[in-house]
């Protein structure tokens, strides 16, 4: 969605900051099979402003925490009123990472600058692997009513950062609805027993899973042991971990090492849950660009400015 103004969060983060951000180098990855992931670290969406003025509610890409490798940044909008987001995320780059839009309600009317045009639906996915670059805008419709939509950022290790793009625009009927022991789970990405989210090809492995628990409800899910993993809440509020410790809507859970995750709600509650392989390299970011170095941004800067953004690479 960003445009260059994404600055505040642009800061280059050396490889310490980022194993810490991420928080490798402090726990021992060995776990039981039977272990649960506890929180490590609860983060409350902040509300700012972002594209050409609209409201939205960050979380991961905040400064308490700007990365949780692979994963760059996690925007929530969520609102009736069409002065919150009707300005949108006119033309702006993207370089060296992934998007990818998850819309709950309303519309994202998509078009980018060689000619891919699309109109996300409520319940429909894009995850959109901007490589090399693409020139795109992004604006939120909707008729009446509430507009909500989530946008996650994913990064891209140093031999793909000029990969050619690729768009994985997914309508709602792609993506399976399960019932597992009572929840309701929406698989985007990732894998429950036999079936299979439509996301292919991603080099994270990522899992991303829509989970709405009824009163009362229990969901839990393994993970490679590998991944890093968080929840964000959507609504309600939810148990997580073995002591259920109580994560609330627009708060961000980071989960430490185990097996599988566990989600409880005792009055219901909605969550997103992602989980994917960390790629351990330097992050250089600048609004809409994230590399490896600082040249490498000076380069896509550059090329952007040149219009070679979308042919170069
Ligand atoms: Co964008």
């Amino acid at each position: 969605m960003p445009l260059l103004s994404r600055r505040g969060l642009l800061c280059a983060l050396p490889p310490a900051a980022a194993a810490l951000a991420c928080g490798r180098g402090s726990a021992p990855v060995v776990s039981a099979p039977s272990t649960v992931r506890e929180i490590r670290q609860i983060v409350p969406a902040l509300a700012t402003r972002d594209g050409a003025g609209v409201s939205l509610s960050r979380s991961l890409g905040s400064q308490a925490l700007p990365l949780l490798d692979p994963f760059l940044l996690l925007d929530e909008i969520r609102s009736e009123r069409p002065e919150d987001y009707v300005r949108g995320f006119p033309d702006h780059p993207h370089r060296g990472f992934e998007t990818v839009t998850y819309m709950l309600d309303g519309f994202m009317e998509h078009r980018d600058s060689v000619g891919n045009r699309g109109r996300l639906s409520a319940g429909s996915a894009q995850w959109m692997t901007a490589g090399r670059g693409i020139v795109h805008s992004e604006m939120p419709e909707q008729d009446r009513g509430l507009l909500w939509g989530l946008q996650l950022w994913v990064n891209l290790p140093a031999r793909l950062k000029m990969t050619k793009p690729r768009y994985q625009d997914i309508l709602p009927g792609r993506i399976p609805e399960l019932s597992v022991a009572g929840a309701a789970v929406r698989v985007v990405a990732g894998q429950i027993g036999g079936e299979r989210g439509p996301v292919e090809g991603i080099y994270t492995a990522p899992t991303m899973l829509d989970v709405t628990l009824a009163a009362g409800d229990t969901f839990e899910h393994e993970l490679p042991a590998r991944h890093n993993a968080f929840a964000y809440v959507l609504e309600g509020a939810v148990g997580l971990g073995a002591a259920a410790s109580p994560v609330r809507q627009r708060e961000l859970a980071v989960l430490g090492p185990g097996a599988s995750v566990r989600a409880a709600s005792a009055g219901g509650a909605r969550l997103l849950l992602l989980a994917a392989e960390p790629i351990g390299e330097p992050v250089a970011r600048r609004g809409p660009f994230v590399m490896n170095t600082e040249a490498e941004l000076d380069q896509a800067v550059a090329d952007y400015r040149a219009g070679r953004l979308v042919a170069g690479g």
